[in-house]
């Protein structure tokens, strides 16, 4: 299945009827739900925890991930485990054992994903990609939505894409942060195959569901 998938985050959702505003994505088309989780120290805003999956759990069929923002993750991994997270991303920052921290996360029975900030290099991966389901490379710096695409992170996706063909083709390569219907195809150009998008979607004028199809005929 060589279709690109989109990831729609609830951090630019209306959180009054968050149940509702994941269940439109999910009929617009999207492939699964991204939860921006951010402790106030990793990252400078504070957002949600294992208690949002376990309501979120049974509100859709689609996969969750939950993108860990904190620091010491190693902490958390059991407890969003247990609320029904599908997938666990964990920053190439703010883990010290990484390697530690992919394998319990497998253990778990969960799929697990390297997230790797903008000025991180993409070397940084390098001993870790073949464990991996996932690489989330940033295209903005993490803590809050609606930021500007830094285009200064193509080549390092492009990079990722090389690594990730010769040590691991199963891995996804997904991006996060100012992913559009302008920024989108130079994305997949470079060689991503999941978006995540927060703004572009919740945020749309028009709605989610116009927001997710416009995202997606942009690359399609
Ligand atoms: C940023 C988060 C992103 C955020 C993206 O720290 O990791 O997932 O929701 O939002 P947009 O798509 O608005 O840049
Ligand atoms: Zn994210």
């Amino acid at each position: 299945d060589n279709r690109i998938k989109i990831a729609p985050s609830i951090l630019s959702a209306d959180l009054s009827r968050l149940a509702e505003q994941v269940r439109e994505v999910e009929a617009a088309g999207a492939d699964r739900i991204h939860v921006d989780v951010m402790d106030g120290r990793f990252v400078p805003n504070i957002t949600f925890g294992p208690v949002l999956v376990r309501w979120l759990r049974p509100v859709t069929k689609l996969p969750l991930e939950a993108h860990l923002m904190i620091h010491a993750p190693d902490e958390f991994l059991d407890a969003f485990a247990a609320a029904g997270i599908n997938t666990l991303i964990v920053h190439v920052e703010g883990a010290i054992h990484l390697n530690r921290t992919i394998q319990r996360i497998k253990e778990l029975g969960l799929k697990a994903g390297v997230a790797i900030n903008p000025a991180t290099p993409a070397v940084m991966l390098e001993e870790v990609v073949a464990d991996l389901d996932l690489v989330l490379a940033m295209t903005v710096n993490p803590g809050f939505g609606g930021q500007a695409f830094l285009p200064g992170t193509l080549k390092k996706i492009q990079t990722i894409r090389h690594m990730i063909d010769e040590a691991q083709p199963a891995c996804e390569l997904e991006v996060d942060g100012g992913v559009d219907p302008e920024t989108a195809p130079r994305l997949v150009e470079a060689g991503a195959r999941v978006l995540v998008a927060g703004s572009s979607v919740y945020g749309a004028a028009d709605g989610p569901t116009a927001g997710l199809k416009r995202l997606a005929r942009s690359v399609g």
